[in-house]
């Protein structure tokens, strides 16, 4: 079961150019999710957006999504705003997460949300406030009405902090956060401010960053684009990859079923496990210690960095 149609049985506006959608599944029950999943909404023409899980998997057998629609953007928030109305039914992946809760973290937890970015962020907040976790929130957003959940979250009182940049300077994390403390981050927001969050990772020891993007980190590297070879062991195909294309693209000319959505090395549903070689690691996906092990790979996008590598696909 890969994908499951789901029926809107909800619909709200929670701010300026932001929407909630409730799924239901018609004939299914839901797979386990856990804090910071999202799931991808499929769009007729077969491509799929991925939408954080704002809901805890115990609460019923439903979705609850909150939609940016960017009137600016490629199109898919446009469309689910407005053909996913009360009753209509939607294609959704399988619920996949690559932004964990630590909940056995005993840190400090920080959590920092750029606009949209709060909605994986809820479910972790909810878990830290039951698991009496010691957190706090920071919130940016263009204005008050372009930011969701803002009533529900004052019920935290001092925990959380709003932003709203139409009123408020932009955070210093160096002046705002004790940083002599051990603290664990979660950061979702724009690029700008997942760089920043995430230089703090780099420049403190004490200080972990978990954190999930928008958008496809540049790429600053250029290596990795000779032509190899790739084993797909389990289907027992080997095949060449040339500089213009990706193994995603080479496996799927085969004849093998790949899952996969962004295509740009963001979602992690083309992760595949390597058994052998050398992987530049291209995506935005795992982190810096998922990248060292180096155990699986996002083949949309990231490549070989030697002439042969075997793949479990
Ligand atoms: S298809 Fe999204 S990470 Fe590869």
């Amino acid at each position: 079961m890969d994908k499951i149609i789901v029926q809107v049985i909800e619909r709200q506006t929670l701010a300026k150019n932001i929407i909630s959608l409730k799924l239901q599944p018609i004939h299914d029950q839901l797979p386990k999710w856990s804090a910071g999943a999202h799931v991808d909404i499929f769009l007729p023409d077969g491509q799929a957006r991925q939408y954080s899980i704002i809901n805890s998997y115990s609460d019923e057998n439903c979705l609850l999504l909150g939609i940016l629609v960017d009137e600016n953007g490629r199109g898919g928030s446009v469309w689910i705003e407005q053909n996913a109305t009360l009753g209509s039914e939607l294609t959704v992946g399988k619920p996949r997460n690559h932004f964990e809760y630590l909940s056995a973290n005993a840190n400090h937890q920080v959590f920092i949300a750029g606009g949209i970015g709060i909605t994986p962020l809820l479910p972790m907040i909810r878990q830290a406030e039951a698991e009496n976790s010691d957190w706090e929130l920071h919130y940016i957003g263009r204005s008050l009405e372009n930011m969701a959940y803002v009533e529900d979250l004052k019920s935290y009182g001092n925990k959380v902090t709003f932003y709203p940049r139409d009123t408020t300077e932009r955070p210093d994390f160096t002046q705002i956060l004790d940083l002599h403390k051990s603290l664990t981050i979660y950061c979702c927001g724009p690029e700008l401010l997942m760089d920043k969050v995430e230089e703090l990772g780099h420049q403190f020891a004490n200080i972990t960053v978990i954190s999930e993007r928008f958008s496809a980190k540049p790429l600053t590297d250029d290596s990795g684009f000779d032509e190899f070879e790739v084993v797909f062991s389990y289907s027992g195909i080997t095949a060449k990859v040339n500089r213009e294309q990706s193994i995603l693209e080479v496996a799927e000319a085969a004849g093998i079923y790949v899952s996969h959505s962004c295509s740009e090395g963001i979602c992690g549903s083309c992760e595949t496990p390597i058994i052998s070689g050398q992987v530049i690691h291209r995506d935005s996906v795992l982190s810096e210690a998922e990248r060292i092990a180096s155990k699986t790979m996002m083949i949309c996008i990231s490549r070989a960095n030697c002439s042969r590598l075997a793949l479990d696909l």
